[in-house]
């Protein structure tokens, strides 16, 4: 009866198999599914920190059906059909985003290209499904994006960027640009890109107008903050104030930007210094020693204010992934200071308590997306976020007679 004690030899040899069969019940740390990580700003330390919900599910297959930008499946996608399974693609994408979030999602990575100064993101050239092209090897990549055909690969914790394009055209902004969540598996990548993480992929845009000034590229015309709130002063633009740099951007594209950039607490643009909040001793803005320049305010300047070269008065908004978990208790108001009018329609539909059903129904069309954070479910701390946000904006606007103005006619 009962089984001898085993052998220490025997024993060893248990604890080994034991420990080898763990081994492969656990899944290697770089291939379980990511779940959408922390916001961290370009060139902090915090790479992939915490998840945004706890209990995620993780790889679960919602019945999702599939979309237009479903990959690997060659035939039955039309170029001008707005249809797919899943029911009308929402209107406020439109035939133009739609065609850039398929070459993003779908198109062939035949070239790539690091970005100077910016070692974590890479260019690639792209060539869509159906070039005639697309075996080709690339005459030049530089002429790939000047052809609308390169999208920048981010870090996989930057894939709140994808979200933020979806609210920037739910609330008809339209200034960012389109950006899909992709994994991928092309040979031309460095490992760490092809190692089965979600990263977001944004359109590279030719036509964006940079200074020649090598240490402010990053802007189509530099901007201090106060010249930036004597801009925004609704009467008396000095003279010296209507030749400034930038003036040619009017209010509302001002307007557009800190409503949006107070939704997402997108901080770098308007106070990459924090002088909004106090922040912690870990953020980049006291790291780099910014925070203590707030005291004199003559120095702050603003960063990736950008404009077209064929619309030099629409502004173009870039590094959108902002900072979902930012605490409500220190939203940055900053942001809001000096505009007196948000667009009509933006807010129309924060009022409307449908922000988070047209959200989702805008999300769901990114289906790599959609899929890795657990659908809608997953996707819920996000919007609970951006939905209270959206009422203390509301409350603020309310609060201090603000306005709102209508578009211009097109
Ligand atoms: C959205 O912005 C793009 C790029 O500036 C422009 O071509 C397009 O006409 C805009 N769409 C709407 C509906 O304003
Ligand atoms: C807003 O308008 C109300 C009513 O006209 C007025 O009583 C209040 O003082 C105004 N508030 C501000 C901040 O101007």
């Amino acid at each position: 009866m009962g089984l001898k004690p085993p052998a220490p030899a025997a024993l060893g040899v248990l604890l080994v198999l034991a420990l080898l069969a763990l081994a492969h019940l656990l899944p290697p740390p770089d291939r379980s599914p990511h779940p959408l990580p922390a916001s961290s700003p370009p060139g902090s330390r915090q790479e992939g920190a915490a998840p945004l919900s706890r209990g995620r599910a993780h790889g679960k297959r919602l019945p999702v059906p599939p979309t237009h930008l479903r990959r690997g499946q060659p035939h039955g996608r039309g170029r001008r059909r707005r249809r797919g399974v899943a029911g009308d693609i929402p209107p406020w994408l439109s035939d133009d985003d739609l065609q850039k979030m398929r070459l993003l999602a779908e198109g062939q990575v035949v070239s790539k290209t690091r970005v100077p100064a910016h070692g974590q993101v890479l260019r690639v050239g792209l060539r869509a499904v159906g070039d005639p092209e697309r075996d080709a090897s690339p005459a030049s990549p530089e002429g790939d994006c000047q052809d609308g055909r390169c999208g920048l690969i981010k870090r996989p914790g930057d894939l709140y960027e994808v979200l933020a394009f979806h609210l920037d055209r739910v609330l008809g902004l339209n200034r960012s640009l389109p950006a899909v969540a992709r994994r991928f598996t092309s040979r031309l990548l460095p490992y760490s890109y092809t190692d089965g993480s979600l990263r977001p992929i944004i359109w590279w845009e030719p036509d964006l107008r940079h200074l020649e000034d090598a240490n402010n590229d990053q802007n189509s015309c530099a901007l201090g903050w106060l010249q930036y709130q004597e801009m925004l002063r609704p009467h008396g633009l000095t003279p010296a104030a209507r030749d400034a740099p930038c003036s040619s951007i009017p209010h509302g594209e001002w307007s557009r930007l800190a409503l949006f950039d107070f939704l997402l607490q997108v901080h770098d643009r308007l106070d990459r210094y924090c002088c909004g909040f106090q922040p912690d001793p870990s953020e980049p803005c006291m790291e780099e020693m910014l925070h203590e320049k707030c005291r004199n305010p003559s120095e702050l300047v603003l960063v990736h204010i950008l404009v077209r070269r064929s619309a030099p008065s629409r502004l173009v908004f870039i590094d959108n992934a902002g900072r979902p978990q930012h605490p409500e208790e220190k939203l940055n108001f900053r942001l809001l200071q000096g505009i007196a009018s948000f667009p009509a329609a933006a807010v129309a539909t924060l009022r409307s308590g449908r922000l988070r059903n047209l959200l989702l129904e805008s999300l769901r069309v990114d289906r790599e997306l959609w899929e890795s954070q657990g659908g809608g479910e997953g996707l819920g701390p996000f919007l609970r976020t951006i939905e209270k946000r959206a009422s203390i904006l509301l409350r603020y606007i309310q609060e201090r007679n603000l306005t709102v103005f209508e578009e211009p006619p097109r």
